[in-house]
């Protein structure tokens, strides 16, 4: 074939290059993770994630403008909950005055246009640190997906658009759209993460809301009873058909970079929307690596998430979308 047929002709120039990439990133495709916390007036940066803050609501509000001014039109809510009113029941995750139902009404309060997801999983609410309620040892799975549900209903009365169920427990998709259903909520929907693996890179994340599961006895160590084992790949694909057989609109796999491989399979095994949660490891290791000066920030940045679209992504939640729009406008 060569020298008939060369490559690099369509790489001669940025013109032709542009031309005929395959895949580029817009400001469509992300979902930007927000982090609240009570008081006023608090903008707090989080250790472990260089340039990401937690923010009260009154901040919240300036923040979801000048992210929708930039463009992006979706943002995903994680509540950091004071330490008394966490339990093992979820009582507050179900208060329709606590922290994520007020964020809630905030963000629509600024932006009415902007499109509210929110994180539904017990951990934040949890004095244990687990995604489910803890009795002798185990985490019980149906009593956590009844009140995943009442939470679930609970977020889509204060507005919310899209509910985000990240704890893994086995048949909470059908219970949330159930009550959903009975209650007249037809038009809230359910981006349900299918395939959540049970990784080390959600470290900086539970600092953020200080969420980690706690040391103590008769408490699981982790969480590797409902998040799956990162060596599975067929199971990531069974995970997701069954969450799209109990009503989930859009599913996802998370972490991002180091399960790209699933994120194909799954593009290639369903037809709804997937979405990747680049996760706040991945953002930390960047942080960290271009703050030593290895690294180029916004070309690691603009690679990794144009790796993960290029994957089958739909839509990419990351803590690089405010960044990542800049860099390509
Ligand atoms: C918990 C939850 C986690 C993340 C989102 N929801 C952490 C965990 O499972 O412990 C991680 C997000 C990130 O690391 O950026 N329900």
């Amino acid at each position: 074939m060569y020298p008939l047929s060369r490559n690099r002709r369509l790489r001669t120039n940025e013109a032709v290059r542009s031309l005929v990439r395959e895949t580029a990133i817009t400001p469509d495709d992300f979902i930007v993770p927000l982090f609240v916390v009570e008081g006023k007036n608090i903008k707090e940066e989080i250790a472990s994630m260089p340039g990401y803050y937690r923010m009260s609501l009154d901040l919240l509000k300036k923040e979801v403008k000048e992210v929708w001014n930039l463009g992006l039109k979706s943002v995903l809510l994680f509540v950091k909950v004071p330490e008394n009113l966490k339990d093992n029941a979820g009582t507050e995750a179900l208060n329709s005055e606590g922290l994520m139902q007020r964020a809630i009404k905030t963000v629509k309060e600024a932006v009415p246009e902007m499109l509210v997801m929110t994180d539904l999983a017990l951990d934040p609410y949890s004095a244990y640190g687990h995604d489910g309620i803890v009795a002798e040892g185990k985490i019980i799975n149906d009593d956590t997906t009844a009140v995943l549900a009442e939470m679930g209903l609970s977020h889509a009365k204060a507005g919310a658009d899209i509910l985000a169920p990240s704890d893994m427990m086995d048949g909470r998709i059908f219970e949330i759209r159930s009550l959903l259903e009975d209650e007249g909520f037809h038009d809230t929907g359910i981006m349900s993460y299918s395939a959540k693996y049970a990784s080390a890179f959600y470290g900086p994340f539970r600092d953020a809301l200080d969420s980690a599961p706690v040391d103590a006895e008769n408490i699981p160590k982790n969480k590797k009873t409902y998040q799956m084992d990162p060596g599975n790949r067929d199971e990531a694909i069974r995970e997701t058909l069954m969450d799209i057989e109990e009503g989930a609109d859009i599913v996802m796999v998370k972490p991002g970079l180091c399960y790209l491989d699933i994120v194909r399979d799954i593009k290639n095994a369903v037809n709804v929307p997937v979405a990747v949660y680049q996760v706040s490891g991945e953002y930390a290791m960047i942080k960290a690596a271009s703050e030593k000066g290895w690294l180029d920030h916004d070309a690691v940045v603009l690679e990794q998430l144009t790796a993960i679209k290029r994957a089958g992504a739909n839509m990419i939640a990351s803590y690089f979308a405010k960044e990542a729009v800049k860099l390509i406008s």
